[in-house]
């Protein structure tokens, strides 16, 4: 079976994202798959060409273009099984302002927020200092600010405005940061949520820096956490899975205040470099790099992808290519 690994692509994430993909790409050679390295960077007609020749994709992506469900929509035109979630998912998981919305919906914790359309004077009703500001879509921690008064705010709201669109708002949670792995299980058809990674960033919070650069962020695996907690947010990790109809691995960020989880995000494609966090809980539960890769795949094989014969949507299934 030749499987397709899309990588690269031109979002702000390019470069883990090729990072990424090369490490993916070695772990299914090592599983004795055929590879086609593909950087969606590459004008459309050559990567569409190349994937003709494949029989699924594994989406490395990250961030626009590859993460909020673009690729995936199209890949569903193409008719090529891919790995990870689908469109809809992607794209919601990928807005962090719906996301908040369905998270608070459905009675989970997540820092209270506003969103902004606009640069803004003063903190609104309700929001006192310190405060979060990050785009509304996004990864990496990449123009996310922690404001401490009112001077900073003013500075950075209107920087914030000039690259991006819409701001997110949010208090500010003081606590433990945690991420949340969790992967699809296929033997037992239930998220299997791996050892929960406890983030100290040497930084003051978990900023790009602290995330790519070795010796910035200490991690605890197994974390400190009470184990009563920790039984908590495992269920919190599996309700949200399944509540975002997740597929293959993903990520879930936020923070411990309180005994609650305050949860900042959902990555559908969490990184897969050697620092990120995903591999690094999935060993210590026991699962090797090429294992989760395997797993990440094995899922579309078996349960199919949205083309792949367990689709919502069969309008170009056709028959199995493998
Ligand atoms: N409301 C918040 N309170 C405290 N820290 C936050 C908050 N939101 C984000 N952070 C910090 O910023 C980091 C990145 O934020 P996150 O929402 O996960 O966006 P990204 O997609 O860039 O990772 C978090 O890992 C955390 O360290
Ligand atoms: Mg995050």
């Amino acid at each position: 079976m030749k499987i397709a690994v899309l990588y690269g692509g031109s979002s702000r994430e390019r470069e883990i994202s090729i990072k990424s993909g090369k490490l993916v790409s070695q772990a299914l050679k090592k599983l004795g798959y055929e590879t086609c390295e593909i950087d969606t960077i590459e004008s459309l007609e050559t990567w569409i060409e190349k994937l003709g020749n494949c029989d699924c994709a594994f989406v490395a992506l990250h961030g626009e273009y590859g993460e909020d469900g673009r690729i995936q929509g199209l890949l569903d035109f193409i008719g090529i099984p891919y790995t990870g979630s689908d469109a809809y998912t992607s794209f919601i998981c990928f807005d962090k302002y719906i996301t908040k919305l369905i998270l608070k919906g459905n009675n989970f914790m997540t820092p209270d927020f506003l969103l902004l359309t606009r640069p803004i004077e003063k903190l609104p009703f309700g929001f006192d200092y310190p405060v979060v500001l990050k785009p509304r879509y996004g990864g990496s921690s990449i123009d996310v600010r922690i404001i401490h008064d009112h001077r900073e705010f003013k500075k950075n709201i209107v920087d914030l405005f000039d690259r991006n669109d819409q701001i997110l708002l949010e208090k500010f949670i003081e606590g433990k940061e945690i991420t949340v792995s969790v992967l699809e299980d296929v033997e037992s058809s239930r998220p299997r949520v791996l050892p929960i990674l406890e983030l100290r960033p040497r930084r003051e919070f978990y900023d790009y820096i602290a995330k790519y650069t070795k010796g910035m962020t200490e991690f605890v695996i197994p974390s400190e956490i009470p184990e009563e907690l920790q039984k908590k947010v495992e269920k919190i990790g599996e309700s949200i899975f399944e509540l975002f109809n997740c597929r293959g691995v993903v990520r879930i960020d936020g923070k411990l205040s309180n005994d609650d989880f305050y949860i900042f995000e959902i990555n559908t494609i969490p990184g897969l470099t050697e620092l990120s966090d995903v591999p690094i809980s999935a060993k210590a539960g026991g699962i090797s790099y090429e294992e989760l890769i395997d797993k990440i795949v094995q899922a579309i094989l078996e349960k199919g992808g949205m083309n792949g014969g367990n689709s919502r949507n069969n309008y170009s299934c056709g028959e199995k290519r493998w």
